[in-house]
């Protein structure tokens, strides 16, 4: 297990119930920081799981939630030193075949309610002039086009392109601003998402797996561990010299 101390710091993670966000919840925990999970899936508004884990109810794909969500964070725990952005969605069609709704649905999470906790916390980050750091899980589909996934690489795209300007703008506040771009990683959602890529393209999840592999120089897709790494190494004083970056954690898959 790969560690670094990261005690009496704060961090905010949406996503933070499953696949990716799960992982960088429980990274940050061995780290010895304060995670405040947030995600769709939790049933209460804020609770304390132990001393240091608190699980809160968000949905980001409504903004007057953002901000009911966000006023409880900054009450209850007071302004973080770490954000991480995890939580995202994904619709699968080609996009002749594509719906409004869909493409709608997946850029009010991936991209319009990423840009609402951004500039929340970083304002609040801004206000305490705190140094800090937010971590923008994208994904190499915000640097490359993949079939039947139009609205999600669009969404991701618009990540990268804030991850930029943020930088840019939070630079002299040393509130560092990275995005990480995993590639294929083993979740719920990549196990939906070769289901329904399956049905499109007429083949199995199976296929479309052993497709994935052979795309990956590593000969495997990723765990979430492998991507919680690199957010650790962003979250900690090691990266203190990093902002706008977009790293990719795809096994070689993407290197641009
Ligand atoms: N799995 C991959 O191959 C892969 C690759 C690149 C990037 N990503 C990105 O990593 C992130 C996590 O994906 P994952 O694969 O772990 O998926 P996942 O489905 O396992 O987890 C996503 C989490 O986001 C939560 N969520 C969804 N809609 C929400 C909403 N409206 N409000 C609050 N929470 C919501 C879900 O409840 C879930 O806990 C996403 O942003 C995804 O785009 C995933």
């Amino acid at each position: 297990m790969i560690t670094l101390d990261l005690s009496y710091q704060t961090a905010v993670v949406t996503g933070g119930k499953s696949g990716i966000g799960r992982g960088i919840v429980q990274i940050l925990l061995q780290s010895g920081a304060r995670v405040i999970s947030a995600d769709l899936a939790y049933d209460e508004e804020y609770k304390g799981v132990d001393g240091q884990l608190f699980e809160s109810r968000l949905d980001l794909s409504k903004s007057e939630d953002i901000e009911r969500w966000s006023r409880l964070v900054l009450e209850q725990a007071g302004v973080p030193d770490i954000v991480v952005n995890c939580a995202g969605t994904s619709t699968m069609d080609y996009v002749i075949d594509s719906k409004l709704e869909d493409w709608e649905k997946v850029f009010s999470i991936n991209s319009t309610g990423l840009y609402l906790v951004y500039k929340i916390f970083a304002k609040a980050m801004v206000d305490a002039e705190k140094p800090g750091r937010i971590i923008q899980i994208a994904s190499q589909a915000g640097k490359n086009g993949y079939r039947a996934m139009g609205g999600y690489c669009a969404s991701k795209h618009a990540v990268l392109g804030l991850t930029k300007v943020m930088a840019i703008e939070l630079a002299r506040n040393n509130i560092l601003v990275n995005a990480v771009c995993p590639g294929i990683v083993e979740t719920p959602m990549k196990h939906r998402e070769r289901i329904e890529g399956g049905i499109i393209r007429g083949m199995t999840a199976e296929e479309i797996y052993a497709e994935d592999c052979s795309q990956v120089p590593l000969g495997r897709t990723a765990e979430v561990q492998d991507v919680a790494n690199v957010v650790l190494f962003l979250a900690s004083p090691l990266s203190s010299y990093m902002t706008g970056q977009a790293i990719n954690v795809t096994g070689g898959m993407t290197m641009h």
